[in-house]
């Protein structure tokens, strides 16, 4: 278990201050900073933060714009929840908010999603082995009076380069995101405690956007190996992605218009229980 550890930014500032002699705040809470690194578990909405916020101990609730953190422990493990918000946006500055405040050793996101897999029934659970933005889409060339035509879009990578994400021919590619591999073990390392549906290792698409468009969603499985479509998991996945902190997204289905799996909204507490169990496993392995 790669644990960071903060001694090194600890010892830097220590040194500086030998060298200049002076003390400062920052310094003195450099010197407390040898604590553990939080875990932090995303959920949107009110139904998918708020259950796994209650199994928290110690709990005292901070805010940040629309953000709210619900800090606390999971045994004796500093656990930081946060109810993001729906979607992109949200979902992305949650996240750079929470590792400038917190300093997160892992990032989970989990919540709720549509299956583009027909083999996946509402209450089944998909592991982010990779996580897509099934938004970042680059049209074909239409002239006017000509129509669209949407399964013509190509994938656009807007990490490719620094350059013209629509010139740029090496951009026409799907950018996946990997989960990491420690929180994946955790996770099927206790997915025989899950006993509401199935807990598999798949692709989650994220953009804003609810498709209900079967041949849409089949189209996205077919291209992009989606198993489950959701609005938050790729923006968080790329933010952590940018400050390499380790990621996973963990959703369950609550809906699946390919086989005809009608919503339901109690699937959130049952993926929180699970992602708590995750939560407690990981803790255990980094002992
Ligand atoms: N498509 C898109 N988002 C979905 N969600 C659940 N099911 C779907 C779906 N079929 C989740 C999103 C968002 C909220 C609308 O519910 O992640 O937070």
């Amino acid at each position: 278990m790669k644990k960071k550890i903060a001694s090194l930014a600890v010892l830097s500032v220590l040194s500086l201050s030998v060298f200049t002699g002076c003390s400062s705040t920052k310094q003195t809470e450099a010197k407390g900073k040898e604590e553990e690194q939080p875990i932090i578990i995303q959920g949107p909405m009110p139904i998918e933060a708020e259950k796994f916020a209650g199994k928290l101990e110690n709990v005292k609730e901070e805010t940040s714009g629309s953000f709210v953190f619900y800090k606390g422990t999971v045994d004796d493990y500093p656990v930081i929840v946060t109810k993001t918000g729906k979607g992109m946006e949200n979902t992305a500055a949650a996240t750079a908010v929470a590792i400038e405040k917190y300093d997160p050793i892992a990032i989970i996101n989990q919540g709720t999603s549509g299956g583009h897999d027909p083999e996946l029934n509402v209450f089944d659970i998909v592991l982010g082995e990779k996580t897509v933005n099934l938004g970042s889409l680059k049209t074909g060339n239409m002239a006017d009076e000509e129509g669209i035509d949407p399964t013509a879009w190509k994938p656009m990578d807007l990490m490719a380069s620094e350059g013209s994400a629509g010139e740029d021919p090496n951009a026409e590619k799907i950018r996946y995101y990997d989960g990491d591999e420690e929180l994946l073990a955790a996770a099927k390392a206790v997915k025989d405690m899950y006993k509401k549906g199935k807990v598999v290792e798949g692709t989650i698409g994220s953009a804003d956007v609810w498709n209900n468009e079967v041949d849409r969603i089949q189209w996205f499985h077919e291209k992009y190996g989606t198993s489950v479509e959701e609005m938050e998991g790729a923006a968080a996945a790329q933010i952590a992605g940018a400050y390499e902190v380790p990621f996973l997204g963990i959703r369950v289905l609550s809906n699946n218009k390919t086989n005809d799996g009608a919503y339901n909204p109690d699937t959130a507490s049952a993926n929180q229980e699970y992602v708590f169990e995750v939560v407690k496993e990981y803790i255990s392995e980094m002992e």
